[in-house]
């Protein structure tokens, strides 16, 4: 993995593993326009994968994308289907239709997400907004489709977080903030992102033996996408005192302190192709490199943990 950096762009991801896309089928959650999701698909549609398929919320905002992926080769079949991350009855809907339409996924990214939103909101099933948006919904549409990633195995799973898990532990006594009288946007965003690499490890704990591994990432910073666009400057401010009063710790930028939105997706679609990441998995990725993260990310105890919660909080439990 030694030749990608910080400054690595797409192309150059996509034109060292173009043999790990043609033919293969690519799931993307969250890829309406502008999206790192959107990103990812277009780079990937450069390489004549077999099907790239979107599940996102919007569909005037997929459309763009899979026009895009059409004019760059219109071989590439294309499908979009709708899903609610944060409503459990159109998780399960979108489920089918993927498998439907994708009996043999070879890679699935859960990219969707939202960030740092400002007042206590739940879902419709009553769990925080961000940790429902962010994880829960990824947890069970990535173990209902499970059948299709099997199909395909080897297959993997890139899970989609950011240096932001650094804020807090997982809150297990109280992971929805007391019903929001003690929610704080930022370190319920830093839980829902160290969620998903919690969930890497149990994923990869439960499947590698049948061929299914995954990897989390870290993509950097971008300002082009949608996920900040109700925040100001001064709102991530707030993020070293956050992390200081939770963690005793001090928060770090890594630099680069922005991406283009052309460098954004590159670590993400090196965990989605570097043929040697299986074998390592699973890992932490961030600026194109595996990084090691802070202990509290990968503990056994915590995996295990939140693999119960969730099962609770999706309302099934999935053993392999
Ligand atoms: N951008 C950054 O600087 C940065 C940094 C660190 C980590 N990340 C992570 O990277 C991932 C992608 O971020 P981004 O910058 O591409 O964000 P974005 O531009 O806001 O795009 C997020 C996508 O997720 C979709 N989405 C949100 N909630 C959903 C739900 N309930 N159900 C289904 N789809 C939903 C959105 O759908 P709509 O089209 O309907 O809005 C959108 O297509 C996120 O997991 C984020 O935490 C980003």
């Amino acid at each position: 993995m030694a030749v990608f950096n910080a400054t690595t762009t797409t192309d150059q991801v996509i034109d060292a593993f173009k043999s790990q896309v043609k033919g293969r089928t690519f799931v993307i959650t969250g890829a309406g326009k502008p999206s790192i999701g959107s990103q990812m698909a277009v780079a990937l549609a450069k390489a004549s994968p077999m099907h790239i398929l979107i599940a996102s919320r919007t569909a005037s905002r997929v459309e763009t994308v899979l026009k895009e992926i059409t004019e760059i080769d219109s071989s590439i079949k294309t499908t979009f289907v709708q899903v609610d991350l944060t409503d459990h009855d159109s998780v399960r809907r979108a489920a089918k239709e993927i498998q439907a339409a994708a009996p043999k996924i070879d890679v699935l990214i859960n990219s969707a997400g939202i960030m740092a939103i400002k007042e206590f909101t739940v879902d419709k099933q009553g769990i925080e907004l961000q940790l429902s948006a962010n994880y829960v919904g990824h947890f069970l549409l990535t173990n209902l489709i499970m059948p299709s990633l099997l199909a395909a195995s080897p297959a993997r799973v890139v899970n989609l977080t950011g240096s932001g898990y650094r804020i807090t532990k997982f809150r297990f006594d109280d992971w929805n903030f007391s019903n929001g009288k003690e929610y704080e946007r930022w370190t319920s965003y830093g839980q829902a992102k160290l969620a998903s690499i919690l969930f890497t490890y149990g994923l990869t704990k439960r499947l590698k033996d049948r061929g299914i591994t995954s990897t989390a990432c870290h993509p950097g910073y971008n300002g082009d996408t949608h996920l900040g666009d109700h925040l100001t400057y001064d709102d991530y401010g707030e993020v070293p005192d956050i992390m200081r009063r939770n963690m005793g710790m001090e928060w770090e930028w890594e630099e680069p302190r922005f991406k283009t939105f052309d460098q954004i997706p590159t670590t993400s679609l090196i965990a989605a192709l570097d043929p040697e990441l299986p074998a390592k998995s699973p890992a932490y990725l961030q600026n194109s490199q595996i990084h090691e993260t802070d202990e509290h990310a990968r503990d056994p105890e915590g995996v295990e943990k939140l693999w119960k919660l969730s099962e609770q909080l999706a309302g099934q439990k999935f053993e392999y």
